[in-house]
């Protein structure tokens, strides 16, 4: 189902969910949430280990069932209807627990017949030659490095060409290499139409390739927009950064123009200034002064991992 521009901006919502929770036990593992996504974007659910995301995804896609909460996918409710649902969405499921004992285009072949309208051999041929996977046609998956695994576990969502794809952590333990090829194919995919909603606790994964994007910490969404405008409505002044043998004189450093904020150490410095380029002259004037070279000197404006410390106090990484 193609998506004209206007559709997408026009924000039709494809997915409603509304007062969504789910424990184990004694454990809330989601606790409240409300959410709109659109029809035609790439959604992203950024958070930690542990904050909900897969649940809340399992749950819109029909594979767990909510304590509260209603939640529906193009009109058709994941609790009532899921043998619907499943019809029109894509699921990605672990590469390792596919069969082993299948060719990849007999696994695409088996994966098709589960569906209503599932693709006729040529589409899937075509499906295979789309992400470079036609000569390991006939191969089996652990004959698949890890990069291609993971191409085929998501070329397996689309056999029932869904409007929605759901991804969870599709890039996670991949090189920086696959992982490239992965937000293509991601890419790829939307461009044809479908939307596709997928969680992630990579922020650079979440800020280039998600339209927006819902953070989400213990079971809860914080903060919901595009990339642009979550970092834009921190505020945050450029932050310089770099490394130098020996640190620089902390009062000269916070005595430089535009400088608002200042972290030296042996490993290098972070300065928050509002006027990056005073600061950078004068940071260049020291340096040469003291003789210490200058390395691995960036300036950059508040990214996605601002934005989660600003929320949460802590790192996405940590
Ligand atoms: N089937 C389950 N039984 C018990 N606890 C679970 C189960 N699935 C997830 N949890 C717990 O619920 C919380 C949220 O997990 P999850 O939704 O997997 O988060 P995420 O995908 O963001 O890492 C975690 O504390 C996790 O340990
Ligand atoms: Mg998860």
């Amino acid at each position: 189902m193609a998506t004209t521009l206007m559709e997408r901006e026009t924000g039709q919502a494809v997915i409603a969910i509304s007062g969504l929770r789910k424990s184990y036990g004694k454990l809330t593992a989601v606790k409240h949430v409300d959410l709109e996504i659109r029809r035609g974007e790439v959604f992203g659910i950024l958070g930690p280990n542990g904050a909900g995301k897969t649940t809340t995804l399992e749950m819109i896609e029909g594979l767990r069932k909510p304590d509260a909460g209603t939640n529906t996918v193009s009109g058709i409710d994941a609790v009532r209807q899921p043998a619907r649902l499943k019809e029109i969405i894509g699921v990605q499921l672990q590469s390792t627990a596919l069969f082993t004992h299948l060719t990849n285009f007999e696994l695409l072949k088996l994966f098709s017949s589960f569906y209503q309208h599932g693709m006729t051999d040529r589409e899937l041929e075509g499906l295979l030659a789309e992400v470079n996977l036609m000569e390991k046609k006939n191969s089996k998956v652990q004959e698949l490095s890890g990069g291609q695994q993971q191409r085929l576990s998501i070329v397996l969502t689309l056999v029932n060409k869904p409007q929605v794809v759901f991804l969870d952590e599709p890039t996670t333990g991949l090189d920086p290499q696959a992982r490239r090829n992965l937000w293509d194919l991601v890419r790829q995919i939307n461009a044809n139409g479908q939307t596709v909603v997928l969680t992630t606790h990579y922020m650079e994964e979440a800020e280039t390739l998600c339209d927006r994007i819902a953070i989400m910490d213990h079971g809860e969404v914080l903060a919901l927009d595009t990339p642009r405008g979550l970092i834009n409505g921190l505020n945050l002044p450029p932050l310089i950064t770099g490394s130098t043998v020996r640190p620089l004189p902390l009062d000269r450093v916070q005595a430089l123009p535009g400088v608002q904020e200042a972290r030296l150490d042996d490993a290098g410095f972070e300065i928050r200034t509002d006027q990056p380029q005073e600061t950078l002259v004068g940071l260049l004037r020291m340096s040469t002064e003291q003789g210490l070279e200058l390395s691995n000197l960036q300036v950059r404006s508040g990214n996605l991992e601002d934005v989660f410390i600003n929320l949460t106090g802590r790192s996405l990484r940590s």
